[in-house]
């Protein structure tokens, strides 16, 4: 494999440490993905593996809870006793107290916030290690340090209120907890980012840029001149004092490499081949791709508006495709459309098949916790009141 340094980079640009991982079998406990997942694994061939996962779920009884994220496979998610997006996720992982054991079939950074939201005797379960995410990766708690120190250099930081996505590290929720600011979903992060600018006079929007700038040019009227892009890659984010003042949001150069696929042209392409088409996307997508689409939101509101969408109608979806192949099969009265030609999975989400999901229920079954997540106390309670805070917007 390359590695960082081996690589020919422009003068005043750093490799980052994390983009190189494979996923699978290594081992970097700083990273969102990569790290080694323990245990003999049922093969997936195996026939009698929704038995297996029926049984082992029977037996544990009201002591497991399953959350299952709306980007999961079909074969997980009939297991799931609750689904929706990060959001509702959390909201649910809070509300079970009782629950001894939360399986989250989702990614690392909602196993971490279930597991900061959740009590001390409560074990979150990620049934693979590997199923991290490439745009919390994005942002290290490192990078998010020497940002605010760029921030207090130019004398502005006293004034920025950090916004950080869910799709962040427990380290970065931490530090926007110590801070003084708030998480967001892609359903609230209109809400935060206002409630944000009531308390101070600039956001630091984390990790996803997509977002961010959707977020303030489209919902809160900004324009994307008083936007600018930190890049952690670059002395000062490659911005000058200047920049840092007369900016209203300093977006993190991040993004997710799924929903980043989509462009203009895959939008022109599906409105060319089915004419009066409706072009739905994720506010992940890139700013120009939700200018060309009808609407845009999250998993959630694009769940409930094919819900309410006239039969016959058409619609092309842009957000992980486990999502639209589950909405086309529940609305055969609609015609409904992956944006993108190219098959496109998370491929993160997608590690956590039913081989996984057998294997953690009898792990608990036979009276161990297999790949518990845990936060470290101190991280936690500052990345708790990051949490409270979203939990709480109006
Ligand atoms: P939601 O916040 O809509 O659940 O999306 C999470 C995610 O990972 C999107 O890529
Ligand atoms: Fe991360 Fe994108 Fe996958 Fe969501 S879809 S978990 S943002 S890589």
């Amino acid at each position: 494999m390359t590695s960082p340094a081996d690589l020919d980079l422009p003068e005043g640009v750093e490799a980052t440490p994390l983009a190189l991982l494979l996923l699978g079998r290594q081992s970097d406990p700083d990273s969102e993905r990569g790290v080694e997942c323990p245990g003999d694994l049922p093969a997936a061939s195996d026939p009698s593996l929704v038995a297996r996962a029926r049984a082992a779920k029977d037996a544990l009884g009201e002591r497991v809870f399953v959350l299952g994220h709306h980007y999961q496979r079909d074969e997980v998610i009939q297991f799931a006793d609750v689904t929706g997006d990060s959001f509702k996720l959390a909201q649910q992982a809070a509300a079970r107290p009782d629950a001894e054991f939360i399986v989250f079939c989702g990614v690392h950074f909602m196993a971490e916030s279930a597991d900061i939201l959740t009590g001390p005797e409560q074990a979150v379960v990620l049934p693979d290690l590997a199923a991290g995410c490439s745009m919390a990766d994005m942002a290290t708690f490192d990078q998010v340090e020497q940002c605010w120190d760029a921030l207090t250099d130019a004398g502005v930081a006293d004034g920025v209120i950090p916004v950080s996505y869910m799709n962040s590290s427990a380290a970065i929720k931490g530090f926007t907890g110590r801070h003084g600011g708030t998480i967001c979903t892609s359903s609230n992060a209109k809400r935060a980012m206002e409630w944000a600018f009531d308390k101070g006079e600039k956001v630091l929007f984390i990790p996803d840029q997509h977002l961010g700038r959707n977020t303030a040019v489209l919902e809160l009227g900004l324009s994307l001149d008083d936007c600018v892009l930190y890049n952690p890659h670059k002395p000062n984010g490659g911005l000058t004092a200047e920049q840092y003042r007369a900016a209203k949001v300093i977006l993190w150069k991040g993004h997710c490499s799924v929903h980043g696929r989509f462009n203009e042209a895959t939008v022109t392409e599906v409105r060319a081949r089915i004419p009066g088409v409706n072009v739905l996307v994720h506010p992940e997508c890139k700013h120009e791709v939700v200018l060309a689409a009808d609407l845009v939101g999250s998993t959630d509101f694009i769940i409930r508006t094919l819900d309410a969408a006239e039969p016959g109608s058409a619609w092309a979806i842009g957000t992980e495709l486990n999502l639209v192949k589950r909405l086309a099969k529940q609305h055969p009265d609609k015609q409904i459309v992956f944006l993108d030609k190219t098959v496109c999975f998370c491929s993160t989400m997608n590690r956590i098949d039913l081989p996984h999901l057998v294997w953690a229920l009898e792990q608990l079954v036979a009276g161990t916790v297999p790949n518990r997540i845990t936060v470290e106390p101190e991280t936690a309670r500052h990345a708790r009141q990051a949490l409270d805070q979203m939990l709480s917007l109006p």
